[in-house]
């Protein structure tokens, strides 16, 4: 018991007295510290979070390989983000839900400078239930995605940013992973580990050249009409999260977008 209480009390003093990289007088420019290469997975969707990421990294010249299950979808983001911005973009049809996803995306990403993450795939089924009603099946297909992959992709490159010795990665988790919450408990555990392994991470980085930022939107204006009953003034647009994430990395551990801002 007071070893465990010192142990806690340790552990919340070195937190509030982390050391701080020391920080070059002047930032290197965006493109520098994440490109040229950013992946950004779960990006197929037009009015998703992966795709407002994915327009905005090509607003500021990086190149992007894109990962998502949907394969035709994201053949056509590719062509609106070339056209649009002239950048590279590669994409990569992948069920990040099974384990041995990595050398797929290594077979092309291994060729680029990945200097940017965006981890923002998400599997929640087309109905949630409550925890014990859902099939056991359901829950592991869940963590497979929504966790697992989380891991794979940050242990991978994360590596491969700190031996770069530039780079970033960004989560995006949710505030549902703040707290337990009931009916929707599979997804909001999930956000929880999403979040709560990115922030150790922060820490783990701290003297590295690796940024870590965990995002926690709220309802955020990603599913059509499937929102319309939702109190209007709760929900945010997609870009000025996705602005407000990438100021954030490399400024803070973890930042939560609210409505109006
Ligand atoms: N929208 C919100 O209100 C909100 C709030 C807080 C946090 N977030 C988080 O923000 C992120 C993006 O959300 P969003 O609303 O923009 O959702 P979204 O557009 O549905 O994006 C998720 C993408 O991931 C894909 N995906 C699912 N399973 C996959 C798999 N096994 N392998 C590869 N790709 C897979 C989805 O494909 P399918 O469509 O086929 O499943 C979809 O294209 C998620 O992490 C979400 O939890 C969203």
């Amino acid at each position: 018991m007071i070893a465990g209480t010192v142990v806690g009390a340790t552990a919340v003093y070195l937190w509030q007295h982390k050391p701080k990289r020391v920080e070059t007088a002047v930032r290197p420019p965006f493109s520098q510290q994440y490109g040229p290469w950013a992946i950004v997975t779960g990006a197929a969707r037009k009015e998703g979070i992966g795709y407002g990421f994915a327009r905005h990294l090509a607003g500021r010249h990086l190149n992007l390989v894109l990962v998502d299950v949907l394969e035709e979808e994201l053949a056509a983001r590719a062509a609106e983000l070339r056209q649009k911005y002239h950048v590279k973009v590669e994409t990569v049809t992948l069920d990040l839900g099974k384990p041995d996803f990595l050398p797929a995306l290594q077979a092309v990403a291994d060729k680029l400078e990945i200097g940017l993450l965006v981890c923002n795939h998400m599997f929640t089924p087309k109905e949630t239930l409550p925890i014990l009603q859902m099939d056991l099946d359901t829950h592991h297909a869940m963590l497979d995605i929504n966790a697992r992959a989380y891991t794979t992709l940050m242990h991978g490159y994360g590596r491969q940013m700190v031996a770069q010795n530039h780079g970033g990665i960004i989560i995006v988790s949710s505030q549902a992973g703040l707290r337990g919450t009931p009916y929707t408990g599979a997804y909001s555990a999930n956000k929880a580990f999403q979040m709560v392994l990115g922030e150790s991470l922060w820490y783990e980085l701290r003297n590295t050249n690796v940024d870590m930022l965990v995002l926690a939107p709220g309802l955020t204006n990603t599913q059509g009409d499937a929102l319309a009953d939702y109190p209007q003034i709760m929900l945010m647009e997609v870009d000025p999260v996705v602005t407000e994430a990438t100021g954030w990395v490399g400024q803070k551990t973890s930042g939560h977008p609210r409505p109006g801002q």
